[in-house]
């Protein structure tokens, strides 16, 4: 690591997220199901600079081992991060996220007609791949493609 590079505390037992895009640390917590009266110990920072990014952000769960099906959503919004499962200070597990092909919740569809927007009680779907070096998501209902999948983050 190199010397400037800002640090936070390294975690005893937990899910350390690391080489997140810049400023998008908040909607990986959000993904995650992180926010208001979650009990987990979680520390992040913002922007710091990195060899490989430029500069990123990184969230640390204590605590807390994340399941691989869930930190793969992460994907869609930070598609380089790497997660360290650490136990004992030690990291057991490092591995990069991968995209996976179909995401329930998370993602809101834009169509005010689709029937994800209706009364109906349905979970929205959608596939996700990627574009033009762009992660796009297509609703599995009404076909329509989020470009900007930041935005439609729930
Ligand atoms: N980390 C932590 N607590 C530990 C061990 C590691 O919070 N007990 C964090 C580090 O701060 C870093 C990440 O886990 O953000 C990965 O650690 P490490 O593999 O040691 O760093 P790098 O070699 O820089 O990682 P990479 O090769 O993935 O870039
Ligand atoms: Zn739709």
């Amino acid at each position: 690591m190199a010397e400037k590079e800002l640090v936070i505390s390294k975690i005893k037992e937990g899910t350390v997220i690391d080489h997140i895009n810049a400023g998008k640390a908040l909607l990986v917590l959000r993904i995650l199901g992180i926010g208001p009266g979650s009990k987990e110990t979680v520390s992040m920072v913002m922007n710091v600079p990195s060899e490989k990014m430029g500069k990123k952000d990184i969230v640390k769960v204590e605590g807390k081992f994340i399941g691989e099906e869930e930190l793969n959503k992460i994907a869609l919004i930070a598609p380089k991060a790497t997660i360290n499962l650490i136990k004992d200070y030690e990291i057991q597990k490092k591995f990069k996220v991968t995209l996976p092909e179909v995401i329930e919740g998370i993602l809101v569809c834009p169509n005010r007609n689709c029937i994800t927007n209706s009364r109906e009680p349905i979970t929205p779907r959608f596939y996700v791949f990627v574009e033009n070096d762009r992660v796009v998501a297509k609703c599995y209902y009404c076909g329509r493609k989020i470009k900007d999948v930041d935005k439609y983050i729930v």
